[in-house]
């Protein structure tokens, strides 16, 4: 397994361009979802700095926290609560260019400006979500969801 992650310059889709092999090598042969949570969230971190990157995994009904790289956050999101909850219960990406117009944001760091959360389908269920938080206003859009889907899908979340 490669020991450093090598950081590319350059717009949002050659950075991302870079990252997802680089992702998809440290992922093979590791069949461990929590250990495969935890690398992606690091290596988003490293490429594109942004103030939070997790995952909330569904649980009971809930999304519980699972693997993320910032500040610390809030443990438990329940459905239609927050951008996470929102994204879960309608099933479907949420980009929100400044959090504080949407109703009902769950502010875990008052830094957090913008955000994108992916839901994660297996078989048209909702089993967790990715998201991503920036100290930037508008900093997510079309060309993340885009690449962190391909990114979601290289785990098996069943
Ligand atoms: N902002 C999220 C809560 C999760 S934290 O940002 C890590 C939301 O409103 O769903």
């Amino acid at each position: 397994m490669a020991e450093d992650l090598l950081i590319q310059k350059g717009t949002k889709k050659e950075q991302y361009q870079s990252l997802i092999p680089q992702v998809r090598a440290l992922l093979t042969g590791e069949d461990d979802f929590i250990a495969n949570l935890g690398n992606i969230t690091a290596s988003l971190k490293e490429q594109f700095n942004w103030l939070w990157i997790g995952f909330y995994i569904v649980k009971n009904d809930e999304l519980v926290l699972g693997p993320f790289q910032g500040p610390i956050a809030c443990t438990r999101i329940r459905k239609g609560r927050g951008v996470c909850g929102t994204s879960w219960e309608k099933a479907e990406t949420l980009i929100v260019a400044d959090v504080e117009r949407f109703p009902g944001h769950i502010a875990c760091s008052s830094r957090a400006r913008s955000e994108i959360v992916i839901p994660v389908m297996v078989d048209g269920n909702v089993v967790a979500v990715l998201d991503a938080d920036s100290d930037e206003l508008s900093a997510f859009d079309e060309t993340d969801e885009k690449y962190l889907k391909e990114i979601i899908d290289l785990v098996d979340f069943e």
